[in-house]
């Protein structure tokens, strides 16, 4: 389960829950950690969730597992890392959209060609498009003035999923 999609599921029902007691309290909702305005815990919530730092937490840790899962010829978990470190991004883009223009050679170029080569098993492809896909991070690393963040091929195994 998606760390992401728990917490965003759990912003609406607090959300809801919180309009909900609104309209009975009259403005005031009973105090607890996110505040005691609906605007403040709203601003609180968002402050939880974080921005696009949160995204590439996520996003590094696919993009690991999706490296050893190409290396173990996994196509399955190949393909389901990369599409939730897609999902995982658009998220992103809804809380930081001023990210999302330098992401489109990654998005539009990058992700395909690697998604070809997964779908296609051919574990070759995977390792040249690979290269390929890690150089785009870097290249929107560049773009949004972050490029302190060079990633790399990962060199030693951390994933514990094994085929
Ligand atoms: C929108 C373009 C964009 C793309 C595409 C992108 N990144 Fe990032 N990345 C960023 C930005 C911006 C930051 C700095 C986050 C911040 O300041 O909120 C970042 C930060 C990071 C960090 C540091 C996170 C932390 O806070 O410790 C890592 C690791 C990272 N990216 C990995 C990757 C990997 C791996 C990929 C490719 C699979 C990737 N990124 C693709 C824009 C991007």
């Amino acid at each position: 389960m998606k760390r992401n999609s728990i917490i965003i599921s759990a912003t609406i029902i607090m959300a809801i829950v919180i309009a909900a007691c609104q309209t009975q309290t009259d403005q005031g909702i009973e105090s607890r950690w996110a505040g005691e305005t609906v605007q403040g815990a709203i601003q609180s919530i968002e402050n939880q969730i974080g921005g696009f730092d949160q995204t590439m937490i996520e996003t590094n840790y696919r993009y690991n597992e999706l490296y050893w899962a190409g290396q173990d010829e996994n196509w399955g978990f190949a393909e389901y890392q990369l599409d939730e470190m897609l999902g995982s991004l658009e998220k992103g883009f809804v809380r930081r959209p001023e990210r999302q223009a330098s992401s489109a050679q990654f998005v539009d170029q990058a992700a395909p060609r690697l998604m070809q080569a997964i779908e296609s098993g051919d574990k070759e492809a995977f390792v040249e498009s690979f290269r390929r896909f890690a150089s785009s991070c870097n290249t929107c690393h560049t773009m949004e003035d972050v490029a302190f963040i060079q990633v790399t091929i990962p060199e030693i195994r951390t994933s514990l999923v094994r085929f």
